[in-house]
């Protein structure tokens, strides 16, 4: 058979192929290595006339070739239009994307707002530079007074302006209490605010303390605010953000700027209140200070302290989250390693 002739036949069984499979048997067909027609025209060189061996040899490897270039070209566009059925396995669970989350100080920051925002409370932020005057003054502890003590205070080198401030030393707040000052100062009553924020004192690095921490203040203030009122508040609060009939306890404590003031305890969620390594032993757990509003605050801020009655809190995000998951140092919560924050979520 000639190369022409061979070429002929090739190109008509070529264009009746279509599929991959037609594909592979014309190329066993005429490139088989045994039974293949051309490796057969090949061998036919050996025992043709010598004079005609040359042409037919290069005739032979030209139609190769030609064949080799077609089959290639169109075995990829058979593969492509109709890929093999395992080259994707749909039946393999999905990846799951990487969702980022808040940080769980956050969520107990906004667990605790949205306890009192349902309760009607506003949210209101302030400076976490501040004046002496909303820090302390205001709050019933002027210069000398020995509650300023309590905070070890991170003071600036040099005055910083503060809004409505300018008054003394500017400092890093030391509690969220001075937005009590900052609320009254512009609003009349009634008010049910809760003011959190960054809170910095000269504390030591461990794992109970850190030189900032985060608070929520709360302040109401209206005609005939009871102190049955504040039971019936953080009673409220706690039952919500522990989800549970939890005990309390109102213990009597001293702040300049409550009278009387309590702190409150809640029943030690970790060993029911049968004391455990969490509470020390004592079976409650220390949750927030509070207090009916001082009448010397309503006077710094201009409020009838004969009509208007008050209470306040004060609650330490950091404390409520080493409760709310068990978390025995403070530091886990600032040091962001990722294994640890996604553990925590609520
Ligand atoms: N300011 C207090 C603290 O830093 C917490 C506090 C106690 C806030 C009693 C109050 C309060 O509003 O009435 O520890």
């Amino acid at each position: 058979m000639s190369v022409e002739d061979l070429q002929q036949q090739f190109v008509a069984a070529m264009n009746a192929a279509s599929t991959s499979a037609d594909l592979k048997a014309l190329r066993d067909d005429f490139l088989g290595r045994k039974q293949g027609r051309v490796t057969a025209l090949v061998k036919s060189i050996a025992s043709a006339p010598p004079d005609e061996r040359r042409a037919l040899g290069a005739g032979a490897n030209a139609l190769k070739q030609l064949i080799e270039n077609a089959l290639t070209v169109r075995e990829a566009e058979a593969l492509a239009a109709a890929p093999p059925k395992d080259a994707l396995d749909v039946t393999l669970p999905a990846r799951q994307p990487w969702m980022g989350r808040r940080h769980p100080l956050t969520q107990v920051q906004e667990r605790v707002e949205d306890i009192f925002m349902a309760m009607g409370y506003q949210v209101i932020e302030g400076p976490e530079i501040e004046d002496d005057w909303h820090n302390f003054e205001a709050l019933n502890m002027p210069a000398e007074h020995p509650a300023r003590d309590m905070q070890d205070t991170l003071y600036l080198s040099s005055p910083v302006p503060v809004p409505d401030g300018g008054r003394a030393a500017t400092l890093l707040r030391t509690h969220t209490s001075g937005m009590q000052i900052r609320y009254m100062e512009h609003h009349e009553p009634p008010v049910r605010i809760i003011a959190p924020g960054r809170v910095y004192r000269r504390d030591s690095f461990d794992a109970t303390h850190t030189p900032m921490f985060t608070q929520i203040e709360g302040l109401v203030v209206d005609e005939g605010i009871s102190l049955g009122d504040l039971k019936g508040t953080l009673n409220t609060f706690a039952e919500a953000f522990f989800e549970a009939r939890v005990a309390t306890r109102f213990r009597p404590s001293f702040f300049p700027y409550t009278e009387p003031s309590a702190e409150l305890d809640v029943e030690c969620q970790g060993c029911s209140g049968r004391g455990c390594p969490l509470c020390k032993q004592t079976g409650w757990i220390e949750v927030l200070g509070c207090g009916m509003v001082h009448p010397a605050v309503f006077e710094a801020v201009g409020y009838d302290a004969n009509r208007y009655t008050g209470f306040a809190f004060g609650v330490g995000i950091e404390r409520l989250a080493l409760r709310l998951y068990g978390v025995d140092d403070i530091r886990m919560f600032y040091e962001n390693d990722l294994r640890f924050l996604q553990q925590v979520a609520l």
